[in-house]
């Protein structure tokens, strides 16, 4: 038996949620831990509420939705994604996997089904990257993996992150207490849009993702002089912007030069003093570098470090290289994602294994339970922009999926 997914109400409610912080080229920003992420983790709240699910909002603002399984003793099935975005976004990136999978387990207390593990919905807080220099706050902290004094972290006005978290109402003093206990976990799935464009070209509806890559983030700090624009000859200059982007063509380069093995993107540049009759005397550039295979990260760092002390020798200016975060790519677990294969092959849907080049949650939720990862197409692959879009029908698709896998999971006995 199939279980009834409410595809209309599923639409109604994404549309509903992207109004929160739409932009005016119909995008949404909604930054992690902003006002804006709140207002749309209330009305999740109330939704998930209304469908029957127990709810509550950790110390970290992660708002959980516990649909209670028969014996409540036994280690549980999460689900969920992540309600923040990049600036000017698209509207599902995160929120499918939160409303897909309120609408799953909707169809499943609807379908009067018994279940034996309990079913927990959580939208993570801030899985998108901050200006304390990491992502995934919501997610690290139930996996308990924040960096060394994340909370202490200040953005460039001095407001600590524990701060910003107790102005939104989190409890930063207890932050550990968001943490899951692994053995209280059985599986964690998440529900995503591909963000690339390799189902929408393949016309295929799911995506059972195989590993997920891994990031590195480095900033790199270029010190040169600043000078006025007029009155110091180009021969004695030391620029430090038009260093930065002789570099960022040189890290194009190298990432290039690995063929599909690795991306590199300089996403980020703050100049000092950043201002037009001026020299730029300083540049910082963040650096966001994925791969799936981790031997490459110590390769290409060693590479990008070449590139630095030869642009520096050439510019006779100061470069430094310093690394923010990393995680490794993570394989997730086979037999996991043969309980979504065999999903697939029940309801006739074509599917492909592939591998995420984007991060998300799951990446620090597989530190603690087998995790699995489940995508729908994109079209034209586009993401973290306005334009980003998937069918209604492949949404559907893919929350169908979603809900069969929950109920199965929650009577999986490993
Ligand atoms: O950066 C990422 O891949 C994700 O969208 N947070
Ligand atoms: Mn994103
Ligand atoms: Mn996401």
């Amino acid at each position: 038996m199939s279980l009834c997914i409410d595809g209309k109400l599923l639409l109604k409610r994404i549309e509903h949620l992207s109004r929160i912080g739409r932009t005016p080229e119909g995008g949404v920003t909604r930054p992690g831990f902003s006002i804006k992420e709140s207002q749309a983790r209330t009305l999740v709240e109330k939704w998930m509420a209304e469908a029957g699910l127990e709810t509550s909002v950790d110390p970290a603002l992660n708002l959980i939705g516990t649909c209670w399984g028969k014996e409540r003793g036994a280690p549980v099935v999460v689900t969920g994604s992540h309600l923040d975005s990049v600036p000017n976004g698209g509207r599902l990136d995160g929120v499918l996997g939160v409303l897909g999978a309120l609408e799953a387990v909707r169809s499943l207390i609807l379908s009067k089904i018994e279940i034996r593990r309990s079913i927990r919905v959580v939208a993570f807080a801030a899985e998108e990257p901050n200006i304390y220099g990491f992502s995934t706050v919501g997610s690290r902290a139930i996996s308990s993996s924040l960096p060394e004094g994340a909370l202490e972290r200040k953005d460039p006005k001095g407001l600590t992150l524990c701060e910003l978290l107790s102005r939104r109402g989190g409890r930063p003093e207890e932050i550990s207490r968001a943490r899951f206990d692994p053995s209280q976990v059985a599986a964690f799935v998440e529900l995503h849009i591909e963000q690339g464009p390799f189902l929408d070209i393949q016309k295929i509806p799911i995506g059972i993702v195989s590993t997920l890559c891994g990031i590195k983030r480095l900033l790199i700090t270029v010190k040169g002089r600043p000078d006025h624009a007029g009155t110091m000859p180009m021969n004695l200059r030391k620029d430090a912007l038009a260093a930065g982007a002789q570099l960022i063509l040189a890290i194009e380069m190298i990432c290039k030069s690995k063929g599909e093995g690795m991306v590199g993107t300089v996403g980020k540049m703050t100049l000092a003093p950043n201002q037009v009759n001026v020299v730029p005397g300083r540049a910082e550039l963040e650096l966001d570098l994925r791969t799936h295979d981790d031997e490459l990260f110590d390769r290409i760092y060693a590479e990008i470090l070449e590139a630095c002390d030869a642009v520096s020798n050439e510019r006779s200016l100061e470069i430094s290289l310093t690394a923010r975060t990393g995680e490794p790519p993570v394989s997730l677990p086979e037999d996991l994602s043969r309980v979504i294969v065999n999903v697939c092959q029940d309801f006739h849907l074509s599917y492909l294994k592939m591998p995420s080049w984007a991060g998300h949650d799951a990446t620090q939720m597989a530190k603690i339970t087998k995790t699995a990862v489940i995508f729908v197409p994109s079209r034209q692959g586009l993401s973290h922009c306005p334009q980003e879009w998937t069918d209604g029908k492949d949404i559907k698709t893919g929350v169908r999926v979603l809900s069969e896998t929950l109920l199965r999971l929650a009577n999986w006995d490993e």
